[in-house]
């Protein structure tokens, strides 16, 4: 069984395919931290993850593999685990730019095929039932406004920085959503067959009542 959940930033996309992964006990694949860890490897190097030539001539050195420990996905790079250093604004940034690059799209996405061969799996992403799993069982469209999603993720981001400033996290992530959706391959948008979620009035829990319903409603 496959699953697929997309949407732009901050609308609740792992929240909810955590959640769904949890009870259906599947695996839970995070493709962001991908693309993510991606960036991180390029900025180590000294590679901007814009520069498409030098992202192009590191590519064949790049050695990612996805492992599971404690029920949780680690990204490793050259057997290393970056997962703790992937969340930050510059690396978010850094993923979406390097996310243009169709070649570094079809590496990552050989390897999200692979998990998904392998295990049942809830994916999320922006492209998963577009280009990634269009045969998926199930796909979901999860959005939120800009404010809201900008508000979610302050509120995140507040724990750790005091000063962070809601003005600037919600211009960050309308910058990453137009990258996002106007990149000519595999942008993010909506499968035609999948049901679109609005969580923008909902919390946490609605959002996995939903979509936890409508997937046990049908199976
Ligand atoms: O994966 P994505 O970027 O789409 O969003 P997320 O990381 O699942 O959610 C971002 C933040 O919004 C988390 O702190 C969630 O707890 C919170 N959230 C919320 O407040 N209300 C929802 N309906 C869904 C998520
Ligand atoms: O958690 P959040 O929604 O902020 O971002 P993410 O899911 O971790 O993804 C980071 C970036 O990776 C996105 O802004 C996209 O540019 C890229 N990405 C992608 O292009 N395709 C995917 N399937 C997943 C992420």
């Amino acid at each position: 069984m496959k699953i697929a959940i997309d949407g732009p930033a901050g609308a609740g996309k792992s929240t909810v395919a955590k959640a769904v992964a949890r009870k259906m006990k599947f695996n839970y694949l995070d493709t962001g931290a991908m693309y993510r860890a991606a960036a991180y490897a390029m900025i180590e190097r000294g590679i901007e993850p814009s520069d498409r030539e030098k992202v192009l001539s590191a590519l064949p050195g790049l050695s990612m593999k996805i492992v599971y420990k404690g029920g949780s996905q680690k990204v490793l790079i050259d057997g290393r685990d970056v997962t703790p250093y992937i969340r930050t604004p510059q690396i978010s940034k850094g993923a979406s730019d390097i996310a243009v690059i169709p070649e570094l799209r079809l590496k990552l996405v050989d390897l999200q095929r692979e998990v998904a061969n392998e295990y049942d799996v809830v994916m999320d992403g922006r492209d998963i039932g577009t280009y990634v799993l269009p045969d998926a069982d199930f796909k979901f469209f999860i959005t939120a406004s800009p404010r809201e999603r900008a508000k979610r993720r302050y509120l995140e981001l507040k724990e750790t920085v005091p000063d962070a400033d809601i003005d600037q996290i919600e211009r960050d992530i309308i910058a990453r959503d137009k990258t996002d959706s106007t990149r000519e391959f595999a942008p993010l948008r909506q499968a035609e067959d999948a049901v679109l979620v609005d969580t923008t009035d909902l919390n946490r829990e609605q959002v996995i009542e939903l979509v936890s319903g409508m997937i046990s409603g049908a199976v």
